[in-house]
């Protein structure tokens, strides 16, 4: 079980409560489209990620960036829990998307970026630890029913 520190909880409640889900969503999910092209090929109903410019424009990617994002909330208010939290999601992803669980990571590394990007020098070393450990617990979860 992962534990959590008073600060980091803190921390982790402080930072999500200054997060732009309209912003930070989109943007992250559009720069694992631009920045791992291979990730394209789970979004084929998406209409044109023919260049940056489409995928950043993309309604498709912009929606499907927010949903991710407020699926983040959950593991935010269930700290303690996360795996059983994404049990469902993990399930879905692994069978019936059949996403390789390697590209959680991937959007977690474009999350940590995009979310650094937006709070500048807020962004500190301490914050930024809390903030993977959080990513790094959900992918572990998101991953968790692959078999
Ligand atoms: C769908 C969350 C990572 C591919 C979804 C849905 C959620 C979600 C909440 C909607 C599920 C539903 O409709 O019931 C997440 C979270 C992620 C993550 C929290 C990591 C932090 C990824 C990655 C990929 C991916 C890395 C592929 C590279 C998809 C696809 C769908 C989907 C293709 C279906 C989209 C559609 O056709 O509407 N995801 N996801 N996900 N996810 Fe993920």
């Amino acid at each position: 079980m992962v534990e959590w520190s008073d600060s980091e909880r803190k921390t982790i409640a402080s930072v999500w409560g200054k997060i732009n889900v309209g912003e930070i969503g989109p943007q992250s999910l559009a720069r694992l489209l631009i920045v791992y092209p291979w990730t394209q090929r789970y979004f084929g109903t998406f209409g044109d990620l023919s260049n940056a410019a489409a995928i950043q424009g993309n309604p498709k990617v912009a929606a499907h960036g927010k949903t991710v994002l407020n699926a983040l909330d959950k593991a935010v208010k269930n700290l303690d829990n996360i795996k059983a939290t994404y049990a469902q999601l993990s399930l879905l992803h692994f069978e019936k998307l059949n996403v390789d669980p390697g590209n959680f990571k991937l959007l977690a590394n474009c999350l940590t970026i995009v979310a650094a990007t937006a709070f500048g020098p807020a962004f500190t070393p301490a914050v930024q630890a809390t903030w993977q450990k959080l990513l790094s617990v959900v992918v572990s979860a998101l991953s968790s029913r692959y078999y």
